[in-house]
């Protein structure tokens, strides 16, 4: 199956890195090439790569080779090149410009047909307004944060995942020998997603997420509950957009302590135990992605050749239930996906004991 106006495609990859980003591209460069016999040319640091066309390069089937498990991008990501508010430095002062005119003279130089973008909701949303202005756009959804609300999963979020509730099991043992608090705190932006699973999969006593407020007298309460029971030991997996109590919330407008440090002191404070906190930080980002989103990375890379072959622009890939689907762009940049507190996940959580902060 020939498209008769795809030749020429280019892909990008923005936004923060994860794992699967290279699996993406494989999947791409060896579908176009293979099933298509079209030229795949990568775009660098995202849509940056689009103001400096001459750092693109033709991506071959040997480019390609062994890049599967491999972590981060062959590609080069950023996730502060928005094209439409760019910063430039104009006599010695930094200001925004709109460069979006230049990104689409740029592809239509470059010869591109069409462009694969591969990111999360930012990237996603970048690639709607150029895909408006002219430039045909097909979208793969990327982030460990799995907050796109279209797609069942993103890829990254598993592999995210796996390094989360290993760091869980970890604490654990050490947690309880020397009869800690131990708090963890994960990414995910402004979304629960990765403390919610790690937390249960990891079998914490209790999970401090965004979308529900939580307060420092219930979570201590609950501390010293488990204390009572001789439970002496309690791990809190805390994710790092978490809402804040009034009473720390200055505290952390004022400087950039990571708030699992801030819920740490508190808690040492007020039931005078020994507390010490991890912060997971970019280690959930970095590193080979799991079989799960190896998988799922190569199907969303066949799908964006399959739209484009069909003409289908302003559609991303998207996974629902275990099917992957077509999205509109629109639709995907419209929403994003927060844990309900009310969902059946957060209700098992709480029916095997685990506190969410709120409740006695
Ligand atoms: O969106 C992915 C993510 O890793 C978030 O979970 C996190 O808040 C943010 O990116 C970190 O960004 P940076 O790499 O710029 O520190």
């Amino acid at each position: 199956m020939h498209s008769h106006s795809v030749r020429t495609i280019g892909i990008t990859t923005g936004g923060g890195d994860c794992p699967g980003l290279n699996a993406v591209i494989r999947a791409v460069v060896r579908s176009a090439i293979r099933c298509h016999g079209w030229r795949v040319l990568g775009i660098r640091d995202g849509f940056d790569g689009l103001l400096h066309p001459e750092q693109s390069r033709w991506l071959s089937l040997d480019d390609v080779r062994d890049i599967l498990p491999r972590g981060g991008t062959i590609l080069g990501t950023t996730n502060r090149g928005n094209p439409f508010e760019y910063r430039v430095e104009e006599n010695g002062i930094e200001v925004v410009r709109d460069l979006s005119d230049r990104v689409i003279e740029n592809a239509r130089m470059l010869g591109l047909d069409a462009l694969v973008v591969v990111g999360g909701d930012g990237t996603q949303r970048i690639g709607l307004r150029l895909h408006d202005k002219g430039l045909p756009v097909v979208g793969v959804p990327k982030t460990i944060d799995n907050d796109l609300a279209a797609t069942d999963s993103t890829f990254g979020f598993d592999s995210a995942l796996h390094v989360a509730t290993d760091a869980v099991d970890r604490l654990h043992t050490t947690a309880e020998s020397h009869r800690r608090i131990m708090l963890l705190e994960v990414m995910g932006r402004d979304a629960g997603w990765i403390a919610l699973h790690a937390g249960i999969a990891g079998g914490a006593h209790a999970i401090l997420l965004p979308e529900i407020p939580f307060s420092l007298d219930r979570l201590c309460d609950f501390i010293t509950r488990r204390d009572a029971k001789q439970k002496n030991y309690t791990l809190i997996v805390v994710a790092e957009g978490v809402r804040l109590p009034d009473e720390l919330r200055a505290a952390s407008a004022k400087h950039k302590t990571p708030v699992a440090n801030l819920i740490g002191d508190a808690i040492a404070a007020r039931t005078r135990r020994e507390v010490r906190v991890t912060v997971l930080g970019h280690t959930q980002r970095g590193g080979s992605p799991s079989p799960f989103d190896r998988v799922l990375s190569t199907r969303f890379g066949v799908a964006a050749v399959e739209l484009l072959a069909r003409d289908q622009f302003g559609y991303m890939a998207a996974l629902r239930g275990c099917e992957v689907v077509p999205v509109s762009l629109r639709e995907a940049c419209s929403t994003m996906k927060f844990v309900d507190p009310q969902s059946d996940l957060v209700r098992a959580a709480r029916t095997i004991g685990i506190s969410f902060g709120d409740s006695p």
